[in-house]
Formats: C-alpha cells, sequence, structure tokens
C-alpha cells in the first residue's frame, strides 16, 4: 500500500516529546468559512515543517462524526459516533473538529497551533485544549512504559491507514480520543505486585507477564483480542499524558483503518470477556470526553 503522500503525516509519526489536543465546534453558518481553512490548512503545516525541519512537527485535522455529513456528501463507510458500552465510564462527548498538533519542541508546537488557530478562529468556538508531554521513558503516570506493543515500522500504515476497502478514502483514518483523568492518589496506595497485576507487565523494566500468569482482569489481557482467524486486532496508539496541579491522566488517542478494533477493545475492558472479567485499570482513572473522528487524506482537502 502506497498511501504516504495521501496520509497526513501526524497518523503514523513515531512518538514525540510533546503534543497539543485542541477540541472545537463550528459556530453556526460558518460552514462555507471553515472549508476554505481546511483546504488551506495542509499547506500552512507543511509550511511550518519545512522551516522547523528538526523539530519533528507533525499535525492531524481530523472531522467529528457528526459534523463530517456537513462537510461532505460522500462519508467514509464506517464512520458512526462514539460508542454507549457504558456512559458513564465512558461518556460520549462529540465535536466538530480536532487539531492533534505535536514536535520535540514546545514552542515549534505552539506557533504551528497559533497558525492554525488564525485560519479558523473566527468560525469555531474552543471547547478544549490539553497540553501533553512525554513523561520519563515514554511513561503514563501510572509509572508504566505506554506504547510498547504498538506496530511498528511500515505496519503502523497498515494498520492506520483506510486502504482500497473504501477508495474515496483511502489513506484516512478513524481516530477515537478519550481524556482519562487518573486517581493517582488511590494508584500509588496499591502495592507495586498489584498494579503490576493490573498491567499485566512488570512496572520498572516493562516486562510482559507470560499469559498463565496474567490476570483476566489484566489491561493486556483485555485489550489484546483477535479475530474468528485468529489475527490479532490492532489500533495504534498515540496517547499521551498530561498535568496540571488539579488534575492529571492520559490524552488516550487510537488511530486505525477501522473503528472496530476500539470498539471491542473498550467493550472488552469495560463489559469484560463472557464471564464478567472487567479491566481492572478502569477502578484509578475516569473518562471525561469520549470522541470519535474520521481523519482524511491530503488528497480530500484539495478537493473541498
Ligand atoms: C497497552 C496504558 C487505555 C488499548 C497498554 C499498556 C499501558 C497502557 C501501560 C502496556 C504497554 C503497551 O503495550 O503499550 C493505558 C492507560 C489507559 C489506557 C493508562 C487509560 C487511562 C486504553 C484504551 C484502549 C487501550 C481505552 C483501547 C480501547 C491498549 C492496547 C494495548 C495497551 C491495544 C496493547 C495490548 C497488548 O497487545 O499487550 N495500555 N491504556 N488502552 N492498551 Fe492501554
Amino acid at each position: 500500500m502506497s498511501l504516504s503522500p495521501l496520509h497526513q503525516t501526524g497518523i503514523t509519526a513515531e512518538q514525540s516529546s510533546e503534543a497539543l489536543f485542541i477540541t472545537f465546534n463550528v459556530k453556526p453558518g460558518q460552514h462555507k468559512q471553515i472549508r476554505l481553512a481546511l483546504k488551506r490548512s495542509p499547506e500552512v503545516i507543511s509550511n511550518t515543517q519545512s522551516v522547523f525541519k528538526s523539530a519533528n512537527l507533525h499535525a492531524v485535522i481530523g472531522i467529528g462524526n457528526e459534523y463530517w455529513s456537513q462537510l461532505s456528501l460522500e462519508t467514509p463507510k464506517q464512520l458512526t459516533g462514539f460508542q454507549h458500552t457504558d456512559l458513564k465510564q465512558a461518556p460520549d462527548t462529540p465535536v466538530d473538529l480536532i487539531l492533534h498538533i505535536r514536535s520535540d519542541r514546545r514552542d515549534i508546537t505552539s506557533i504551528l497551533a497559533q497558525k492554525l488557530y488564525q485560519l479558523f478562529s473566527d468560525s469555531v468556538s474552543l471547547v478544549e485544549e490539553v497540553s501533553c508531554f512525554k513523561y520519563l521513558d515514554s511513561r503514563d503516570l501510572t509509572g508504566f512504559v505506554d506504547g510498547t506493543e504498538n506496530p511498528e515500522g511500515e505496519h503502523r500504515k497498515e494498520v492506520a491507514l483506510v486502504g482500497n476497502e473504501d477508495p474515496s478514502f483511502c489513506g484516512g483514518s478513524y481516530l477515537h480520543l478519550q481524556k482519562f483523568i487518573h486517581s493517582l492518589h488511590s494508584w500509588e496506595q496499591l502495592p507495586v505486585d498489584q498494579q503490576e497485576s493490573i498491567f499485566g507487565r512488570s512496572k520498572t523494566d516493562n516486562i510482559e507477564f507470560s499469559s498463565d500468569k496474567k490476570s483476566p482482569h489484566a489491561h493486556t489481557k483485555r485489550t489484546s483480542l483477535k479475530n474468528a482467524q485468529g489475527e490479532s486486532l490492532e489500533i495504534l496508539r498515540q496517547s499521551m499524558p498530561f498535568a496540571t496541579l488539579t488534575e492529571s491522566g492520559l490524552m488516550f488517542a487510537s488511530y486505525c483503518r477501522t473503528p472496530d478494533n476500539f470498539n471491542k477493545m473498550l467493550n472488552s475492558m469495560l463489559k469484560g470477556d463472557t464471564e464478567g472479567h472487567t479491566d481492572h485499570l478502569m477502578k484509578y482513572t475516569q473518562a471525561v470526553t469520549g470522541q470519535a473522528f474520521f481523519v482524511p487524506s491530503l488528497l480530500w482537502f484539495t478537493q473541498l
């Protein structure tokens, strides 16, 4: 699959040292202006990337599932809303647009965010801006390395990008975003062996427990799923921690060529397996947002 010239590079880029997740709603009657701003955005992104070549700067612009139909007559085949598995544990909080900007330099991320905001600002209202950072050696704030089992190399594209199954939207990606606020005080009261059992991995050296030693409630057990043919269901996670003095947690971001994999994993975490084994990580964190977006290819923007 040779999709690289077409896809937004922020979908598959390797980890950066920091990121901004910015969500907007479109003001009434502003669709024409939004189309124009969207059309201009890829050039603003690529110009900024070429000025700051060494900053590892990448961006993604995604369109919320509900707003999509107002922008385009043709809809990605599998685009639906954030699933309603459990509204208490996984609230559904739709928004119209997302900017996911990341780089290895806070100043450069901010420069691009400002430039893109200038394009959109008169037509949108800001919903939320969350500033994230790489914590230690890519750990979540619970202290566990996050992203180890992510797909690698060219396989990232196979997992994250829509292919010929939906030719009009080839090179696009389904993005799911959840803001999780951690109860770090309770988590830190837990002995390390219990924390490790909850993840199914060791804490300091990040070794996976063998299958027979994993609790059915372990996060990695609940999210390692296979299809009927025995193939692993995969997503590309681009999650990152955030922290203020009063609120800290993880911006969980999943990119995939189908929304099914994320939906099945979330279901397996919250509803559990046939015997009702749920993900015990969820006792120590609470999702406060849940959004589904489609991230179109660069070609789509030129056709606006
Ligand atoms: C694995 C953290 C939510 C899907 C992991 C790992 C950590 C982690 C530390 C183990 C290392 C790794 O392979 O990355 C978290 C935290 C979450 C969260 C702190 C929320 C607070 C989610 C959600 C999903 C998900 C909502 C999908 C619906 C996965 C998958 C793996 C994984 C697919 C790899 C499992 C494997 O193959 O071993 N997560 N995660 N995670 N997580 Fe999460």
